[in-house]
């Protein structure tokens, strides 16, 4: 190939690159908490006294973070973090919020995504480390907490609920969040992960309506046998093999109230918005032997129908993310009879009804 045409082509991809420099200089600052300590106007020599890493390499962060606009240069040498850019990754929470979000990025997706020629050629796929990084997923689930949460409060509030259990809890921000304005309802979160558990109590001590379990919500059941009013089932179909997804549903009606409602919230394959994104957790996830493909609509409307639930509200909340909500209820026993009676057959009156609901 003629030479120049190579030459255009590789400066062509070298400038899409360039997008991931930002996200690079952030993580290393986020992680090393440099953000704070450019915090006001000081050298490199300060801060590489202060902190002991090498000159040369904190100087070349600084000249990449200047170039992106995440440190500003002041005179004398001195220079100084934008808080409008990057304000979300200082302070002392480590694990929180955007800081979160870039190490679960830059640990886990990156280095999975680079590991796809050998896990393609072997066909031996990687083993997601739970107890190593699920804190961090616990973390940056909660970041869909916001978009999610009025949605649930106000069917609580309508429903008069009376108890909430959330499958899957994590750090069991949805909990409290419920919690704050309904003190009232009894609420059990359940995580397999013990770790996990233990922070989600650590951060719930100020909730007495609010216990959690470790368990595993596929044989997870109330010990005291009651029946219960709603569930959240909260990014969690990932975790479950596509094929044991209708067991948990079936296992839920064992203590689901008949008019009870199961809060779903899950990315979603192949929508219209978010294709990028779903496609890239898809990627993620299927390269781990213990995690799984994210489900699409017609497997949600299948699975539902076929375990009894008559799925609704199905609205995007992250949209470019390819996160959606809905609710499950049980199908009531008098509904399933009619939709047999003037069907003929319950099956195509339930999907059709299905469908309606979902698009
Ligand atoms: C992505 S996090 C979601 C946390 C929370 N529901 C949210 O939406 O923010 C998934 C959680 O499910 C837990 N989990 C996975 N499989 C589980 C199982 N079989 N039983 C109980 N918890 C499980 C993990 O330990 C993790 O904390």
């Amino acid at each position: 190939m003629n030479e120049w045409v190579t030459a255009m082509q590789a400066r062509k991809w070298m400038k899409k690159n360039e997008s991931f420099l930002p996200i690079w200089h952030a993580y290393v600052g986020s992680e090393l908490k440099l953000f704070d300590e450019f915090k006001t106007a000081r050298t490199i020599e300060t801060i590489s006294e202060k902190t002991g890493y090498p000159y040369d390499l904190l100087a070349s962060w600084v000249k990449v973070g200047v170039a992106v606009k995440h440190l500003k240069k002041r005179p004398n040498q001195r220079y100084r973090t934008s808080k409008k850019r990057c304000g979300s990754l200082m302070g002392e929470d480590q694990s929180a919020g955007v800081k979160a979000l870039l190490k679960e990025m830059m640990e886990l997706h990156i280095p999975t995504m680079l590991k796809y020629p050998s896990i393609m050629k072997s066909q031996e796929r990687a083993e997601f480390d739970h107890e190593r990084h699920g804190g961090i997923v616990a973390e940056t689930s909660a970041l869909l907490e916001h978009f999610a949460i009025k949605k649930i409060k106000k069917m609580i509030r309508d429903k008069k609920v009376q108890s909430v259990v959330d499958l899957g809890c994590g750090h069991g921000g949805y909990l409290r969040k419920l919690a704050a304005e309904f003190p009232d309802v009894e609420m059990i979160g359940v995580d397999i992960n013990q770790k996990v558990v233990d922070r989600a109590r650590a951060l719930s001590e100020d909730f007495p309506n609010i216990h959690f379990q470790v368990g595993d919500i596929n044989s997870w059941k109330p010990s005291d046998g009651e029946k219960v009013d709603v569930v959240l089932l909260h990014n969690i179909f990932h975790y479950i093999h596509p094929e044991d997804r209708h067991q948990l549903l079936s296992h839920l009606h064992q203590y689901v109230q008949p008019n009870g409602l199961i809060s779903v919230i899950t990315p979603i394959d192949e929508t219209e918005q978010g294709e990028a994104f779903s496609s890239a957790f898809n990627s993620f996830f299927i390269a781990h032997s213990n995690l799984f493909a994210l489900p699409d609509k017609k497997e949600l409307t299948d699975i539902s129908k076929q375990c009894r639930y008559d799925l609704f509200d199905l609205d995007p909340i992250v949209k470019e993310g390819s996160w959606y909500t809905f609710w499950l209820s049980p199908s009531s026993p008098v509904r399933e009879m009619r939709h047999t009676q003037t069907a003929g057959s319950s099956e195509q009156t339930l999907s059709s009804e299905s469908m309606v609901k979902v698009n």
